[in-house]
């Protein structure tokens, strides 16, 4: 075991509620993101893009895009819940949004380019928590928002958020969570 694997296998997100919003430094995040995009990319497309949400940009998206579209799906939605809409963004120091962007191609098969933009994300989180911040990657139910999704770049017809990478400060270190037994999920092949 090295420091590096030490790390790989104690790394544990941190939620979002346990985070805070004060801003991460231009030169973590350039680290982070210079990180975050080495990674494994069949053919060299780079089928992802990368955008950063920062807190005084993420109010707009809440207002215009957030709390109308929540609005929109859920009718009955309480002003507290549109408020919190509004500010969904701004509740960390950065937000780094991961669209997949696959291309045709006549070799490389478009799962392929999806998977190249999961891994953008995992090494935006390993990155952001090896700087000692907490970081969590969701989802959450605007990754599913074609208007979100046309806002920051995308196109429905054919691309897809990979994920949020919320990044900031820590209130508290995480907990340990429920793992996988290895038992359970590896095997050795036997011919
Ligand atoms: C693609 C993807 C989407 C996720 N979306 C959410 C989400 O919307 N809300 C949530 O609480 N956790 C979500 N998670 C789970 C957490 O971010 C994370 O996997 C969990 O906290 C454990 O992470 P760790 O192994 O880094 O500790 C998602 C995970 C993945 C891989």
């Amino acid at each position: 075991m090295n420091e590096i694997t030490e790390f790989i296998r104690n790394r544990r997100s941190v939620v979002i509620r346990n985070l805070t919003n004060q801003p991460v430094p231009q030169a973590d995040l350039d680290l982070i993101i210079d990180c975050g995009i080495r990674v494994p990319d069949h053919a060299v497309l780079a089928p992802w893009r990368v955008v950063v949400i920062l807190p005084a940009q993420a109010c707009h998206l809440g207002t215009t895009i957030l709390a109308p579209e929540f609005k929109r799906l859920n009718p009955d939605a309480t002003e507290a819940m549109l408020t919190f809409e509004e500010g969904r963004f701004t509740r960390t120091g950065a937000v780094i949004a991961v669209l997949s962007c696959p291309q045709q191609h006549p070799k490389i098969p478009v799962w392929e380019m999806q998977l190249s933009a999961g891994a953008v994300c995992q090494n935006l989180l390993s990155s952001a928590l090896a700087l000692n911040y907490g970081a969590q990657w969701v989802t959450e139910w605007y990754a599913y928002n074609d208007k979100l999704l046309r806002a920051l770049g995308g196109n429905p017809e054919t691309d897809k958020f990979a994920g949020f990478i919320y990044i900031g400060t820590k209130n508290e270190d995480p907990k340990e969570r429920r793992r996988p037994d290895k038992k359970d999920v590896v095997s050795y092949y036997t011919a």
